[in-house]
């Protein structure tokens, strides 16, 4: 067992479940805290799609962190662990009238809207209540992310945001709705981006509009860049950390905010992959005629990414101490072919039994889970659980 990363007492829980390094999630929050603090008027929040254990949420929390919602459920589950609501915003393309009654019900810092008819919806509901809606109009930037496909949403064709052509009508719109404070612009380009022109071609963009909109005297409190910064999925042994540097220093650098103004990120991945790890036992090993198979009890089901994006996780295995070692293919138990978790991977000899480590997991992991084949979804279990 690799007990400097992994406590023994991993070997006496029922497999599949997650592990979480509290100890790495915290250095990652204090990182991020020590950018916040050192650039007026920055202001994280943590994209809580992509993992809303509460466990992890109490910790989050404890850094001051505000909150990306896209559900009235997420905004619950961050009240519910203690976030400021004055501190959340809540984004996602087709909001229902109960999650907009929530979020006015609990003066959430701001609605990034989507559409004119979402709009209209919010003001309705809005002056039904006798509230005032903060808003971010959310715009589609026309930049395009060095990621995958299924990920990129800042393009011309994705079906995020409002486009640049209609942003001052829809503004000039905001202006007429009786219960619509509008605040600013939301931007969202893509996730898992590591090339950091990607950000800095947003910058850019967004230096441009703001030129544009302040000719026509609208006041800007609030820019929002969404997130999307990427983490290292083939070293994380070794890289844990996302480029938080690089990523805060481009916008500092290049976005130019004007007096009063806030900058508004929502993280999510950067914040919580590298801390998670699925823990998974060999059932068997199978020799087919050409491959060879480690079969786990983990499938698909509570890790859906490689199968849905072809996503890299790295795989390791946490307890054999064999000297030997083997090429295998890493697959689920779930009755799709596509329930593979890598192929090729270098192990050592695996034996039946030996405990697998699928790294990088934190985020969009557990919090995609779903319970097809009347699986039971893996519980999350933290270093702390376990001292
Ligand atoms: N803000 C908005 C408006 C978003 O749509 C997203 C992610 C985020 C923030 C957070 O992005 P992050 O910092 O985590 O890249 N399930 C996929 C990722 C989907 C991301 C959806 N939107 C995956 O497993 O790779």
């Amino acid at each position: 067992m690799n007990t400097n990363r992994y406590p023994k007492a991993l070997e006496t829980i029922q497999t599949p479940f997650y592990y979480y390094d509290t100890d790495l999630l915290r250095r990652t929050l204090a990182c991020i805290k020590s950018y916040e603090s050192s650039y007026e008027g920055f202001c994280v929040h943590y994209a809580i799609k992509a993992n809303a254990n509460p466990k992890l949420l109490k910790i989050i929390q404890e850094y001051g962190l505000g909150v990306d919602c896209v559900s009235g459920g997420e905004i619950q589950a961050s009240i519910d662990a203690g976030f400021d609501p004055s501190k959340i915003v809540f984004a996602g393309v087709a909001k229902s009238d109960w999650e907009i009654e929530l979020g006015l019900a609990h003066n959430i810092l701001c609605f990034n809207v989507e559409s004119i008819p979402e709009l209209e919806v919010i003001n309705q509901i809005a002056t039904d209540k006798n509230k005032t809606a903060n808003v971010c109009l959310r715009i589609n930037p026309e930049v395009g992310a060095h990621t995958h496909t299924n990920i990129a949403t800042g393009r011309a064709e994705d079906k995020f945001g409002i486009s640049m052509e209609d942003m001052e009508k829809v503004i000039h719109l905001t202006q007429t709705l009786s219960n619509i404070h509008f605040m600013g612009l939301h931007f969202h380009i893509g996730s898992q981006i590591l090339d950091m022109s990607d950000f800095e071609a947003l910058c850019r963009r967004i230096n441009d509009l703001q030129d544009q909109l302040e000719q026509q005297n609208v006041k800007i409190e609030i820019i929002n860049v969404g997130g999307g910064l990427g983490v290292d999925y083939d070293s994380p042994e070794s890289n844990d950390m996302a480029d938080f540097e690089s990523y805060f220093n481009t916008y500092h650098r290049l976005l130019r905010l004007r007096q009063g103004q806030s900058l508004h990120f929502e993280l999510g991945r950067a914040v919580v992959a590298q801390c998670g790890s699925l823990i998974t036992k060999t059932l068997y090993v199978k020799e087919g005629n050409q491959r060879k198979f480690v079969m786990v009890d983990a499938g698909m089901t509570d890790l859906i990414r490689p199968a849905l994006y072809q996503a890299h996780h790295k795989i390791v295995n946490i307890s054999s101490e064999a000297e030997t070692t083997d090429t295998y293919d890493v697959v689920g138990p779930i009755c799709e072919s596509s329930d593979v978790f890598d192929t090729d991977v270098t192990l050592p000899t695996t034996r039946r039994g030996d405990l697998i480590a699928i790294l990088s997991a934190g985020a969009y992991g557990e919090a995609m889970a779903s319970r097809y084949n009347c699986r039971p979804f893996a519980k999350g279990y933290t270093s702390d659980d376990l001292c």
